[in-house]
């Protein structure tokens, strides 16, 4: 497996028609079976497999946890040598960013909403570092989890958008026992929110149910949810919608719409943003 951290070095690599298609799964690093799931598709529909690992500076907000993202990157390439990954690129923010930066990548319509509302610079952030990786590494396929259904939405559609001949491919939700999304953030909690954090899925799913059931009045099964979530006092809502798969917007009601919308949620555990979404 190759490391390449500079970005002359990754250009001289021509990928060759018998190395195709050339699979990429960007990352941030920390990697979890989340992170790896994606990798096993990369291996099983492609020639080659690139992951890039690189906490992005500009989709952090300035209050949140930029200085403090969990950083493992010796254990991470001993994981992705062990899936049998091709490269790893790993920039620096000097090569990504260099001083007199200006130019970025904004989708105006998909990225409002959601997480888009309380992280107002966070998918600019995300459509930027992910446009200049893929004009970096130029893969056939990309792979993305659905745990971040809304970044997967607006990556689709900047791709749509600005042309680019990129595959992109969508992975389910992996999950620990209990139900709770993984994702590297879980490194924050403290047991006890550790405890409390799988209250998040287990309440989608009953919102889920109940929809089975025929609650189909959204709004009336987004605010059972709150007081679900809120009922122990330990996690505090940012969020909960439920919204069209089409246009991320609220929805008020869900006759006929089966398969075209989905229950998203953003909650606090005392200082940890946990955010988890399931389809209806
Ligand atoms: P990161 O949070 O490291 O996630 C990298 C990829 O792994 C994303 O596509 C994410 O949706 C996926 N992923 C995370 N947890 C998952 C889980 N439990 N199951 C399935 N897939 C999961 O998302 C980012 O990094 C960044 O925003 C990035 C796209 C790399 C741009 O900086």
């Amino acid at each position: 497996m190759q490391v390449i951290k500079n970005i002359a070095e990754l250009c001289k690599l021509n990928f060759s028609p018998e190395q195709r298609p050339l699979g990429f799964v960007p990352t941030m690093g920390c990697l979890h079976e989340g992170h790896l799931s994606l990798v096993r598709q990369s291996r099983e529909q492609c020639q080659t497999t690139v992951v890039s690992i690189y906490v992005n500076p500009t989709q952090f907000g300035a209050h949140e946890d930029f200085d403090n993202y969990p950083r493992t990157f010796a254990r991470d390439c001993e994981l992705l040598r062990q899936e049998g990954v091709d490269l790893v690129f790993a920039p620096t923010t000097q090569q990504i960013y260099p001083d007199g930066f200006s130019t970025y990548v904004i989708e105006e319509k998909l990225s409002t909403s959601l997480c888009g509302g309380f992280r107002p610079a966070h998918f600019r952030g995300v459509t930027t570092i992910v446009a200049k990786l893929f004009n970096l590494v130029k893969p056939d396929i990309a792979f993305f989890g659905e745990k971040d259904l809304q970044q997967f939405k607006v990556l689709e559609k900047m791709v749509l958008d600005l042309n680019m001949d990129i595959t992109m491919r969508a992975c389910p939700t992996v999950r620990e026992k209990d139900g709770l999304a993984m994702s590297s953030r879980n490194n924050y909690l403290t047991p006890e929110q550790r405890e409390v954090a799988p209250k998040l899925f287990y309440t989608l799913k009953q919102m889920q149910q109940r929809y089975h059931q025929g609650e189909h009045d959204a709004v009336a099964l987004v605010q059972w949810g709150k007081s679900q979530l809120e009922e122990t006092g330990d996690l505090r809502v940012q969020y909960l919608e439920v919204c069209s798969l089409r246009d991320l917007q609220p929805v008020t009601q869900l006759s006929n719409t089966a398969g075209k919308t989905f229950i998203a949620a953003a909650v606090y555990l005392g200082e940890t943003r946990l955010i988890d979404n399931l389809k209806l």
